[in-house]
């Protein structure tokens, strides 16, 4: 049967049937459809707009079914149209009468749009709280890794010595603010549209306000149309999604460089990498790679409602059956990423005698050559800047490095170097001076990591 069958003498073909049903993806909010419908049916009762003992009794049978479902009792018919169809007709099935009064002052529209709504909502909690879970890791890395001088890269090209720990707080920022676009999506999308109708209200004397309390909405929809003609709820979740994806994606593709015999700054534990069915030296990042290979699907999904929506004329289309798909998909990928990647970090190991070496290596303590002509010596910073490319010229010419070259062949470019440059320029001394506010210090990491777990604790 179909709820709409009021004009209708024909059956839908039944190839069509499975085209225009949404029931393979919509099942998943069976909880929160009949929550929606408690509340519904609660206020219909407190208002007078149905007797307030059936409104109890039609709460009592949605709580039943729910219970049904939960403990697999109940069966949801895999050809129905919709997860509002299935409940609403199990329930009329159960009480008769009482059951088809439900829907009274209400239409798929609204209930769609709270549905999607409050599972939602949920979500975005249990996605904050696995961020929080992950920076909460992130921190614990960073302490352990205070000390631990690497190399700093731009262009992926050594650039000037950080600490291990710096490198991890960086990604612990970018975690925080996705969190924080999480929280913004969740609050916007915390208003409630049943009473929209299909459309335009309703002319019952319905209490809208007492259904967003009991739903712990911030408010019902100032407009009835609105309420049940956008989805920017669901493209903004999915756009913070995104983001949270790029971050995991960048963060996979310098695991997986890290793990490489190029640098071997980290071994991921065998529980997280795997093997190769021919190479037997063979140990692969996968979970890396797949993690940094999902954030398409995620980019797609949000493509996907973006276009979807553009063109529609209001108030509600069937376009919009196709939100669920893309939204419910962006949700599980990143909870799915994020379920395999907090222990991937939390279980590897750090090399810093590797770390160290690549720093050593690459003229990174080059900048502080010029600083100390700067501050030690009073040289303009763009003549101390060309004498030092001078310096590293003559260094990759000889095979030196910046520690090794003789005091002598200083001189030759600036005869103001003594013998302190050594000190300037030591790994250590580069790094332990950067203690500027944001700077990688083992001090400001040791800091900063405990800055960032109060902030994930206080929230
Ligand atoms: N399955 C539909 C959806 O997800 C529910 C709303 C149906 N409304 C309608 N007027 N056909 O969008």
């Amino acid at each position: 049967m179909k709820l709409w069958q009021g004009s209708f003498h024909g059956e839908l073909d039944p190839k069509t049937n499975d085209f225009n049903s949404s029931i393979s993806f919509d099942s998943r909010m069976f909880r929160e459809d009949i929550e929606g419908s408690i509340a519904h049916v609660t206020m219909l009762g407190e208002c007078g707009v149905i007797d307030p003992e059936e409104a109890g009794t039609i709460r009592q049978e949605l709580c039943r079914i729910r219970e049904d479902i939960e403990k697999g009792r109940m069966q949801i018919d895999p050809n129905a149209e919709d997860i509002h169809t299935v409940i609403e007709e199990e329930l009329t099935r159960r009480l008769g009468d009482a059951g088809k009064r439900l829907h009274t002052a209400r239409s798929r529209n609204d209930q769609v749009a709270v549905d999607v709504r409050l599972y939602l909502r949920k979500e975005c909690d249990s996605l904050t709280a696995q961020l929080r879970e992950l920076i909460e890791v992130l921190c614990d890395k960073a302490e352990e890794g205070s000390e631990m001088v690497m190399p700093g890269y731009t262009h992926l090209q050594r650039a000037q010595p950080i600490t291990f720990g710096h490198h991890m707080l960086a990604y612990a920022e970018m975690f925080l603010r996705d969190i924080g676009r999480l929280e913004d999506a969740k609050k916007r999308m915390n208003v409630m549209p049943l009473g929209s109708g299909a459309l335009a209200g309703t002319t019952y004397p319905i209490d809208r306000f007492r259904t967003a309390e009991l739903l712990h909405f911030d408010a019902p929809c100032r407009n009835s149309l609105d309420g049940v003609a956008d989805r920017d709820f669901c493209a903004e979740i999915t756009g913070a999604i995104s983001l949270a994806m790029v971050h995991l994606s960048r963060f996979s593709e310098e695991l997986v460089l890290w793990c490489s015999w190029e640098f071997r700054f980290v071994r991921l534990d065998d529980a997280f990498s795997t093997g190769s069915s021919i190479m037997p030296q063979k140990k692969n990042p996968d979970i890396a790679e797949l993690v940094r290979g999902k954030s398409g699907r995620v980019f797609g999904d949000l493509m996907g409602l973006l276009t979807m929506m553009k063109g529609l004329p209001l108030a509600y289309n069937k376009d919009m059956q196709e939100d669920k798909e893309a939204v419910f998909d962006a949700v599980d990928t990143l909870r799915m990423c994020l379920t395999a990647f907090i222990p991937m970090v939390k279980t590897m190991t750090l090399l810093p005698d590797n770390m160290r070496k690549a720093a050593a290596g690459g003229f990174i303590n080059a900048t502080d050559v010029a600083d100390y002509l700067v501050e030690q010596k009073g040289l303009p910073f763009r003549d101390a800047y060309r004498m030092t490319g001078d310096l590293v010229a003559k260094c990759m010419e000889s095979g030196e490095t910046l520690e090794s070259l003789p005091l002598s062949e200083y001189r030759k470019v600036c005869p103001l170097f003594d013998e302190k440059v050594y000190d300037a320029i030591s790994l250590a001394a580069c790094v332990n001076g950067r203690t500027v506010y944001g700077g990688p210090a083992p001090e400001n990491v040791r800091a900063m990591a405990k800055a960032v777990r109060e902030e994930i604790t206080h929230e």
